[in-house]
């Protein structure tokens, strides 16, 4: 199993780690334009092989596709991230044209692959990707639900004094701190409705503090996380190239799901060696159907922008 990840920066470095540590893939390719930036980071992360336990093997390349060649799934997380104030759509300028040349070097080189996109504004460079590619919709998967979702699990598990493990959520609808659709009605606490044990005022706490996790920790540190974007990423590729049929909010192109066509936001999909082995469509409420409709239009907008 072959894995390339776009972008040595924080987030990717950090997939890099967590995909190697997980040790499901023989190797994985970190691919940065800065000079030996790439090179650096897979070297020092192959000197933590021996103290973490694992086997991937990690190279390093500078702008060098070939060694990306015959990847089973490519990850892009490389553009410019958020600082303090941004939101993620106005990152569109500059990262829409390093995602469309991305893409392309890499179908170039793996026209077998399962791409996945982490670049912002996610959705907009996920649709992005299948207009400038000619790979099938199943293996074009935007990252960010599966973020949100953590954070969203974070915060209830503070708010319900609850250990994480104890906690479910998910997060649907687009990745943007006004596009999220956290839905609250099917959150659990070891299978009990969390609105059991907190009230609505905390909830919708909760929710406030969900959507804008990105941006809080783009305020505390500067620049946009990578942990936890790192993690998420690493999740999705290990449920491909595992088969492990696990289900994740993903955005993914829609053509009538939801009611929505012709954009892509994150729904509920089983992920398997194929990328997007189904689209789950689950009965929303009212509210949320309203919520959902409401995120695509923000998403469409952002979409417009695109140079098509
Ligand atoms: C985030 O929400 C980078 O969009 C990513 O942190």
């Amino acid at each position: 199993m072959k894995v390339t990840v776009v972008g040595a920066g924080a987030v990717g470095a950090s997939c890099a780690e967590y995909i190697a540590i997980k040790d499901f893939a023989s190797e994985v390719v970190l691919l940065d334009i800065k000079e030996g930036f790439a090179e650096g980071k897979a070297m020092d992360l192959m000197q933590t092989a021996s103290l973490n336990g694992f086997d991937t093997r990690i190279i390093g390349t500078t702008g060098d596709y070939s060694k990306t060649a015959g990847s089973d799934i490519c990850v892009i997380t490389s553009g410019i991230p958020r600082k303090p104030g941004m939101t993620r759509e106005e990152l569109i300028g500059i990262n829409a044209g390093i995602v469309k040349t991305v893409s392309s070097s890499l179908v170039a080189h793996s026209p077998n692959t399962i791409l996945i996109v982490v670049s912002n504004p996610m959705d907009t460079m996920t649709y992005l990707v299948h207009k400038t590619t000619d790979l099938p919709k199943s293996r074009i998967i935007g990252m960010g639900g599966a973020l949100d979702s953590a954070r969203f699990k974070y915060r209830l598990a503070e708010a319900l004094g609850a250990p994480i493990s104890d906690v479910d959520g998910m997060v649907i609808g687009g990745h943007s701190d006004k596009g999220m659709v956290p839905l609250t009605r099917l959150a659990t606490r070891n299978s009990v409705p969390v609105t059991e044990f907190i009230s609505q005022d905390r909830l919708d706490q909760v929710l406030e503090d969900t959507k804008v996790g990105g941006a809080t920790l783009t305020k505390l540190l500067g620049t946009s996380a990578w942990y936890a974007p790192g993690a998420a990423v690493s999740g999705l590729v290990q449920a491909i190239a595992c088969d492990q049929k696990k289900m994740f909010p993903c955005s993914t192109l829609l053509e009538g799901e939801y009611g929505l066509n012709d954009l892509c936001i994150g729904v509920p999909v089983i992920l398997g060696k194929n990328g997007i082995e189904k689209v789950v469509e689950i009965e929303l409420s009212e509210g949320e159907k309203a919520h959902m409709n409401e995120s695509a239009v923000g998403v469409s907008k952002t979409n417009g922008l695109l140079d098509l």
